[in-house]
């Protein structure tokens, strides 16, 4: 079932020079999840941040920490995401070639787990594992970079992993993630998505206006 929209602001958009108050900041303006990009340059070709970050960003606040890894080989780097704070550990099943074992792997530290689809990975991805998820990351963009476009077509994805989860009868988070504002925002919660990730909609402005910004995406006025 379709639950009420959940706002993830990505930090990959926030000030890297203050991310403790930015964390703080969109904490206090109502966000749901911290979304937390994680890049290798060899999954993607960005370099963000490590477990370091994660551990030391965890004080400051009490939110869900959603941490999205495109990293590869990935198995050997989620205990340090478990151990750091993650509370939801996503992973690309492009990123090893066990996506089954990866996601068992989360799931016995005892944090939720997510698949990523990229916008080339066909739904069907999620079928073998559906029973060992917590959440499904739909890519709206090619992953790496904040900032793009929103790609239209993923929206009939949206729309059929929206019935594939319904029909599982299993509590799946389904967000989408690139190229979120007000406009996408509202196509992609009308496809079937549930948690919304967003960077630069969320930090444009500065801290004064993410209470704002936030609730523009969550679809109040
Ligand atoms: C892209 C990341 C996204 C990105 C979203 O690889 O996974 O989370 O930061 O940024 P915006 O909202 O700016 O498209
Ligand atoms: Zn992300």
């Amino acid at each position: 079932m379709q639950q009420e929209t959940r706002i993830a602001p990505s930090i990959l958009s926030a000030d890297f020079a203050n991310l403790g108050a930015e964390v703080r900041a969109i904490t206090e303006a109502g966000a749901d999840y911290v979304h937390v990009d994680v890049m290798d340059g060899h999954f993607v070709p960005n370099l963000t941040i490590g477990p370091g970050v994660v551990k030391a960003l965890r004080p400051h606040s009490a939110l869900t920490f959603d941490v999205h890894l495109m990293i590869s080989p990935v198995d050997i780097f989620v205990p340090a995401f478990a151990e750091a704070g993650a509370d939801i550990i996503t992973v690309h099943p492009e990123a090893g070639p066990h996506v089954h074992r990866t996601l068992q792997l989360i799931k016995t530290l005892g944090k939720k787990a997510g698949i990523s689809l990229n916008p080339g990975t066909p739904v069907e991805a999620v079928d073998p594992v559906l029973d060992l998820l917590d959440l499904v990351l739909v890519m709206s963009v090619n992953p790496g970079f904040g900032g793009q476009a929103f790609i239209p077509g993923v929206l009939r994805k949206i729309e059929a992993l929206r019935r594939r989860i319904d029909d599982s009868g299993r509590d799946i988070d389904l967000e989408v993630d690139g190229g979120i504002n007000a406009e996408t925002a509202r196509d992609a919660v009308a496809a079937g998505a549930d948690v919304l990730v967003a960077g630069t909609a969320t930090f444009q402005g500065g801290a004064s206006a993410y209470a704002e910004n936030i609730r523009t995406l969550r679809g109040g006025s």
